[in-house]
């Protein structure tokens, strides 16, 4: 029987996070590294990712850092070849890379609702095919969507007004449902971590325009901080999550709860 430190202990792994540069998926890439792993973390901008991987190393993993837009197919693929020559495998994929459009449904330009939904949800599809062929080959890996509290439900316009990123979101929920049933065989497990609201540089002002409705919403009366992520993704990176597949893991503060 493993001990509980060895099946969280992630030492010698290689995990990818898309959009590991800033944000939440730095933050899970900095939770993947102190459990031990090695990371690639990637975005469109080559010399954030660089800046993010100087942090990330001084914690001990071996880290590639490179450009990629997850929404392209051939820079993806770039990508795998990339990853593959540098570490020979890959364990961990995080669909973290994703944005938003903020405008009521009546009002959203359909080149902002095509942005959206090709990052948010062609992005994830891609990455999961292309890393997920690799994984079959493997016969093991695991895969974790980010969706979104915004995706398992209507929203409030007055908190959070965008249809398209919505959409995206619930899309991205039954993608991790439907790829983790067509995956079992494949002993890849698929699961999704739906966040509810964290503060970040990029929605400071909106959350300050918007702070009683949003915290109205929060039954633990707070934003997500900088710690509230790092167990989730280790716990479903980890063999801890060995029997857990299809599941979603709401980190709201209990927004979802009622
Ligand atoms: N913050 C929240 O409250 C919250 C709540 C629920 C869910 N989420 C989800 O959590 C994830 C991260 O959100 P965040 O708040 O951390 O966002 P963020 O601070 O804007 O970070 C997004 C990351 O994705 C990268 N990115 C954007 N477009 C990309 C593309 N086409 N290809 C590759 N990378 C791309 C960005 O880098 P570049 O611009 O350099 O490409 C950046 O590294 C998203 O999926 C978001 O929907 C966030």
């Amino acid at each position: 029987m493993a001990t509980i430190k060895q099946l969280f202990d992630l030492s010698g792994r290689v995990s990818i996070i898309t959009g590991g540069s800033a944000g939440l998926g730095l933050q899970m890439a900095t939770g993947l590294a102190e459990a031990g792993s090695n990371l690639v973390i990637c975005s469109r901008n080559r010399e954030r990712c660089e800046q993010a991987a100087r942090i990330l190393r001084a914690i001990g993993p071996e880290v590639l850092a490179t450009a990629c837009d997850v929404s392209k197919p051939d820079q993806v693929e770039r990508l795998k070849d990339e990853v593959l020559s540098r570490f020979g495998r890959v364990d961990v994929l995080i669909n973290n890379a994703g944005r938003t459009w903020w405008a009521s449904p009546e009002e959203t330009p359909l080149d902002k609702w095509q942005y959206v939904i090709d990052l948010n949800v062609t992005g994830t599809f891609l990455c999961s095919q292309i890393f997920g062929r690799q994984m079959i080959k493997q016969k093991r890996g695991k895969i974790i969507n980010i969706a979104s509290a915004s995706g398992l439900r209507g929203k409030n316009p007055e908190v959070h007004n965008s249809i398209a990123y919505n959409t995206t979101k619930g899309a991205v929920i039954n993608m991790t449902r439907d790829l983790a049933v067509k995956w079992a065989p494949h002993n890849i497990l698929v699961n999704a971590i739906a966040p509810g609201f964290f503060l970040a540089s990029r929605n400071q002002g909106r959350f300050e325009e918007r702070k009683d409705k949003i915290l109205e919403e929060i039954p633990l009366g707070r934003s997500g901080g900088e710690n509230d992520l790092k167990g989730a993704a280790v716990f479903l990176a980890s063999d801890a999550s060995d029997f857990v597949t299809g599941a979603i893991l709401s980190v709201d503060g209990g927004a979802t709860a009622w």
